[in-house]
């Protein structure tokens, strides 16, 4: 059956949600109601993004969004689309990191992405899945796409993992954080300190040396302090792939941490990990390349090493 929502299509853009587990519906359904772009929602559990696209529509009338959301397995349905995001793959789980699931999933990216190629082969590639630098590396590879229009959704959201610590340390909104995580979407991941702020007041200015190591600490955990209490992560990424598509459908040229092919940039090629970008209308706009400080310097080449060492690890 197909539950595709006509009367009411506004929205001209599309964007495919590959993967309708609680981070892509949930992702779908912020699309949906920010009123950023139609959906389809594609799973090959035979009903399961069917389902999640028919509760949507039965919840538009009350959050009031017109834009289309269809379920369906069938990957021919993603052709047109703006982007393409896949979360399909396994999540992490308690005990595993995300570089324990990386042969798993980068089996089932590899087939993903060529039903991309095949059928949206002119879509900005979002990778979600985990470990999302390796699977960003593998889709960029697969796809033959240019690099500006594949790029891994890690970064920022681990930025606003940081915002949301450093808000609650300083009983302050967290809307007046503005931060940058680069590196790893994982363990090695590296906050820059010396690039936060609270309404352009210096984070060292408002928070001792321990309290930001605390804060960094607990930034670094922050995704698995969550798996362990309820099992896995939904709403933080789900609200990131929505910032993320909402820069790339409307042009907003927001500057994020973005997992990135790079091809020189802070002395390293043919890896994929976050550095701060331009994300508008055609994904990557432009790599802002940083002067980093001696330390962390060391710790993003670090994390650099981190991820090379998984992709000659890569099945
Ligand atoms: C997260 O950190 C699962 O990588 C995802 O929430």
């Amino acid at each position: 059956m197909n539950y595709l929502l006509k009367p009411f299509y506004f929205l001209d853009t599309m964007i495919s949600i590959i993967g309708a587990g609680n981070v892509g519906s949930s992702a779908a359904f912020n699309i949906l109601r920010f009123r950023i772009s139609d959906v389809v929602l594609i799973d090959i559990v035979e009903d399961l993004a069917h389902g999640e696209a028919l509760d949507m529509i039965q919840s538009a009338p009350a959050i009031e969004f017109d834009g289309k959301i269809e379920g369906t397995n069938d990957f021919s349905a993603m052709e047109g689309s703006e982007i393409v995001i896949i979360i399909a793959g396994e999540g992490r789980k308690q005990g595993i990191t995300r570089l324990d699931l990386m042969n798993k999933n980068a089996k089932i990216v590899r087939s993903v992405v060529k039903e991309v190629v095949r059928f949206a082969p002119n879509c900005k590639l979002m990778i979600v899945t985990n470990p999302v630098d390796v699977m960003t590396y593998i889709a960029y590879k697969e796809s033959g796409f240019e690099r500006n229009r594949v790029f891994g959704m890690g970064n920022i959201l681990d930025t606003l993992r940081f915002r949301s610590y450093i808000a609650m340390e300083l009983e302050v909104s967290r809307e007046d954080i503005r931060a940058l995580v680069i590196g790893e979407h994982g363990d090695s991941m590296v906050p820059l300190v010396n690039y936060t702020s609270v309404s352009g007041i210096p984070i060292t200015d408002l928070l001792t040396k321990g309290q930001i190591k605390k804060i960094v600490n607990l930034t670094r955990t922050s995704g698995s302090d969550v798996i362990k209490l309820k099992g896995s992560t939904t709403y933080a990424p789900a609200a990131v792939i929505a910032i993320m598509s909402d820069a790339i459908i409307r042009g907003r040229n927001r500057v994020m941490g973005v997992s990135t092919y790079l091809q020189g940039e802070y002395g390293f090629s043919d890896v994929s990990i976050g550095v701060p970008v331009i994300l508008g209308r055609n994904g990557i706009e432009r790599i802002l390349e940083l002067e980093l400080r001696p330390e962390t310097k060391k710790r993003f080449e670090k994390s650099v090493l981190i991820i090379k060492d998984s992709i000659k690890k890569l099945k």
